[in-house]
């Protein structure tokens, strides 16, 4: 689908950077429609699919390392403007007949980076910047044709530029927020190299992925499983605004969803857009399969076998549909090599709870395959989703099932739920919300001693957890205000009966995990 979408486009090929999915980040940010692809895609394949521009990622490998990736040489040649980025230059340097050697006085981190040489990557950016280093090897004799335009301390070559050909090279990483005018640089390349005129819209996307999704659909039916999260959410307004009435959405109400949340989804999508939406209620089901069972990984295995069921027996009553609706990202194309010119896939932790089956026979629509997160919550809000729902935190697939820590019962569901309600209300007054990234009551299977008016007690205790993360593999601990959190605790305590003692998590990820089970 996405070869429609624009004709301004910039390919990033991928060399193993932790960075890649940030590079084309930031070239979207600057309204300029772009695709990861892998490193060794071919000079040929370039050229079929006419990209303005070329930016070759970073890399840990060394470029003289037996394994270590290459590019095809080719590429260097077509009259593409490339901007190589750390180990991207080191290939362009390579390739072209320069050298690069391992430095004994790595740096890393913060350096200041000094312009030597007038270049329209300079535009607007300060003659001596503070930019991010991450590579022990750099430049050690520069192909011919090639000069130095900028310098560090410890790199006389660490921007680099072709006297008459588009071709460019930074040692550094504009694409950090470490390196402060980075983003100038990559938006000059963009502009004053590429020529690209930002004419990327999210506006225009939602449009032709709207032509895309009537043309494939003709006038079939699609299904559209909702979960109350943000990506499942805008899949379906969007479809609804495409097929209006061709929709069907399926949502299973498992009982272990946050307080209101399948109250909301069910407002918005049978009021605001108006889709034939089915909700299977299955809380009591849940509960049966879970009964008696603590272990978490069998929690979730019962959950995501009883989502199948449900949702694969309700699928069966919507007549003639043909086709599945999914919220794919393009992080998840991307980590699971999906793509035919994308990087190999990458191991990645996957939950894969609530995922169907593939004999259910469907054509699968994936109309978000080409947006990161933040496209996919702004395209949300032009929708006209509410903004709550847009900007929800991420929620686990089993639910508040693994935030209940041991056997799951109602009643023990019931008190979590309405904790978690406080903390998050109580989250958003201050203003908090958004600061961190998900944020949630844990149930504890613990009882300890308090005392009430004169009666001892013996009650449950509770955790809050809260944790900031850009990507959920690595995340710290929220720095809550001690009045925000004294507010939660006492709330809770004072309005839940069941619970006198709440404790705050104050531990990082790794070594522990953001849920507790
Ligand atoms: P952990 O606990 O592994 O969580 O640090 C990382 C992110 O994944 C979410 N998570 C899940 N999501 N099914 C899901 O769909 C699951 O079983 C599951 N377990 C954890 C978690 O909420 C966090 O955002």
């Amino acid at each position: 689908m996405s070869s429609k979408i624009t004709q301004e486009k910039i390919l990033i090929l991928d060399f193993g950077s932790q960075y890649a999915q940030l590079i084309a980040r930031r070239v979207r940010e600057q309204n300029v429609y772009c695709e990861i692809v892998r490193h060794n895609i071919t000079a040929s394949r370039i050229r079929e699919l006419a990209p303005m521009g070329l930016i070759l990622s970073g890399g840990p490998c060394s470029v003289y390392e037996k394994d270590a990736p290459q590019c095809d040489p080719e590429i260097f040649q077509l009259g593409i403007p490339v901007l190589g980025i750390c180990y991207g230059v080191h290939q362009m340097i390579h390739h072209l007949g320069g050298s690069v050697q391992s430095v004994a006085s790595r740096e890393y981190g913060h350096a200041l980076l000094t312009q030597i040489e007038a270049n329209p990557l300079w535009e607007c950016v300060s003659p001596t910047t503070s930019v991010w280093m991450s590579h022990g090897d750099q430049a050690a004799q520069l192909p011919e044709g090639f000069v130095a335009i900028g310098k560090t301390d410890t790199c006389d070559a660490a921007a680099i530029a072709h006297i008459s050909r588009p071709l460019f090279g930074l040692q550094f990483h504009p694409e950090v927020t470490h390196s402060v005018e980075g983003t100038q640089m990559l938006r000059n390349f963009l502009r004053n190299v590429c020529g690209c005129h930002g004419t990327w819209k999210l506006e225009d996307f939602a449009r032709m992925m709207k032509e895309s999704i009537r043309e494939k659909v003709g006038n079939g039916r699609v299904l559209c499983g909702l979960s109350g999260g943000v990506d499942s959410s805008v899949v379906a307004a969007l479809l609804s605004e495409a097929i209006g009435d061709q929709l069907s959405c399926i949502l299973v109400d498992n009982g272990l969803l946050r307080k209101n949340e399948a109250q909301q989804v069910i407002e918005v999508f049978s009021n605001h857009f108006r889709t034939d939406l089915h909700v299977v209620e299955a809380q009591r089901l849940f509960l049966e399969n879970l009964a008696g069972i603590s272990e978490p990984q069998e929690k979730r295995r019962r959950i995501g076998h009883t989502f199948i069921d449900c949702f694969a027996a309700e699928a069966k009553k919507v007549e003639n549909a043909s086709f599945l609706a999914q919220g794919t990202l393009y992080p998840d194309v991307i980590e699971s090599g999906g793509s035919p010119d994308g990087p190999a896939a990458t191991i990645k932790l996957h939950h894969n709870v609530g995922g169907l089956p593939d004999d259910l026979q469907f054509e699968l629509i994936e109309p978000l395959r080409d947006l990161f997160k933040d496209e996919v919550r702004r395209l949300g809000l032009q929708l006209g989703l509410p903004e709550e729902m847009v900007w929800r935190h991420p929620f686990p697939g089993p639910g508040l099932a693994v935030r209940c820590l041991g056997e799951v019962t109602e009643e023990k569901l019931n008190v979590l739920r309405e904790a978690d309600a406080i903390v998050l209300e109580e989250l958003r007054n201050a203003g908090w919300y958004r600061k961190t990234s998900q944020t949630f009551a844990v149930l504890l299977p613990v009882q300890s001693v308090g005392v009430m008016g004169d009666a001892r007690t013996y009650e449950n205790a509770l955790a809050i957890r809260s944790v900031c993360t850009e990507d959920f593999m690595t995340a710290d601990w929220s720095r809550l205000p001690y009045d925000l959190l004294a507010r939660m605790s006492t709330r809770i305590i004072n309005e839940i009966k069941g619970i006198n003692r709440v404790v705050y998590d104050i531990s990082s990820k790794p070594p522990a995990t953001i849920e507790w089970e």
